[in-house]
């Protein structure tokens, strides 16, 4: 097969740390919009990219883009595609799609004549009435922006930030994509002191122990599109063996997570095991209003709690303060939080953040303070 062109989905937020894995994976000539970073790659990358990728949502095959004004022009443009290079005789075709701004409105009907083109084209090429689509799946998306139509495959299935390490979550767990995301734009490395002293589920600190230990995200969950012939598997298993082989050993991470709640802390340790990083991080019970540091220099990324669910306002207030206290004589730490309450700068009082970036956990709007 010739170049493919590939799209990695990001959360709004995220296109420049996914650009920057991507860059550092090799790629390059990218064309970006938002949640969306296009380029050019081989079918040998999607294995690759699908164990990789920290801060992305998912790795799709772009098959075409085109002027879809209306139902003949959809299923015509859709029938000239090479489907039957992605879809075996035996595959199971599902497609979903979505319509903003444009003529064909009906989400429903785009789909099922998505589908009709796509069976077309299958039935010509394989010389075939019937397709049974016993086998393994192939998600087809349709997407029509003010009458551009753009068909895209998904290679990834469960979004990627699904990893498979994490048993216990807690109340309000951050996505594992955001954590690591959160991690990529401090600038912690694997030499520096790292503390989340309201650690939840340990998410934050076990990617950031990865990323430290050079551990692919990806390396121990299954992707839809192994199960594809499309895709040679020596492809796949090249792609892990290299990923084990640039593990590196455990040992010298100084990573600390406390947590309140005694369950959590099991919790984290489980998840952290699952991970392969039970030896790069100590967690403890404690509470951040008894959290000493006795060193100049290091770095805090936290999630504090946020929202009804989980305290009344003065308790959060009185955890604002206890960090403020514990680092306002202190110019050696960085301090990055995350939070969906607007109200945190006006108890740190080291500082104005360096920045402040928004992003979204899952739906709800975060932001990321920065104090460098
Ligand atoms: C939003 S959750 C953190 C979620 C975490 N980032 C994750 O991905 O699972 C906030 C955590 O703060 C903990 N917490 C609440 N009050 C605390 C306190 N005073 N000291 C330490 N931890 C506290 C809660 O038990 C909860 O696990």
């Amino acid at each position: 097969m010739d170049k493919i062109k590939l799209i990695v989905t990001t959360t709004f937020g995220l296109e420049a740390v996914a650009k920057k894995e991507l860059i550092a994976l090799g790629f390059e000539n990218f064309i970006a919009s938002d949640g969306k970073l296009e380029f050019d790659a081989d079918v040998s990358d999607i294995p690759k990219l699908n164990i990789w990728l920290r801060s992305a949502d998912r790795v799709l095959i772009k098959v075409k883009e085109f002027n879809a004004a209306d139902f003949d022009a959809l299923f015509d443009q859709t029938k000239d595609c090479p489907w039957h290079d992605w879809i075996n005789v035996e595959s199971k075709i599902t497609v979903i799609g979505k319509s903003v701004k444009s003529t064909l409105q009906s989400v429903r009907a785009n789909q099922s004549i998505v589908k009709k083109a796509i069976i077309k084209e299958l039935q010509e090429k394989y010389n075939k009435e019937n397709f049974p689509e016993t086998g393994s799946e192939v998600v087809v998306q349709v997407s029509i922006l003010k009458d551009i139509a753009q068909l895209t495959i998904d290679t990834t299935g469960v979004g990627l930030h699904k990893r498979g390490y994490r048993v216990d979550t807690g109340d309000v767990p951050i996505r594992e994509n955001l954590a690591a995301s959160l991690v990529l734009l401090s600038y912690w490395n694997k030499n520096k002191i790292l503390i989340d002293p309201m650690c939840g589920s340990g998410t934050i600190l076990i990617e950031a122990a990865m990323i430290g230990r050079n551990i692919a995200p990806g390396l121990n969950r299954k992707f839809v599109s192994e199960e594809w012939s499309a895709i040679d598997n020596k492809f796949w298993k090249e792609a892990r063996k290299s990923a084990h082989n640039t593990i590196h050993p455990s040992g010298n991470l100084k990573i600390f997570g406390y947590d309140i709640d005694r369950k959590r802390i099991e919790g984290c340790k489980i998840n952290a095991k699952n991970a392969g990083v039970e030896n790069d991080i100590i967690f403890k019970r404690q509470d951040v209003n008894e959290l000493k540091i006795d060193c100049e220099n290091g770095m805090i990324i936290s999630n504090p709690p946020y929202g009804i669910k989980m305290s009344r306002e003065s308790d959060i207030h009185s955890i604002y303060d206890a960090i403020n206290a514990v680092f306002k004589n202190m110019p050696g730490w960085a301090i990055y939080i995350i939070t969906a309450d607007k109200n945190f700068p006006k108890y740190f009082k080291r500082a104005k953040p360096d920045k402040v970036r928004k992003l979204y956990n899952g739906t709800i709007e975060v932001n990321y303070y920065q104090y460098r």
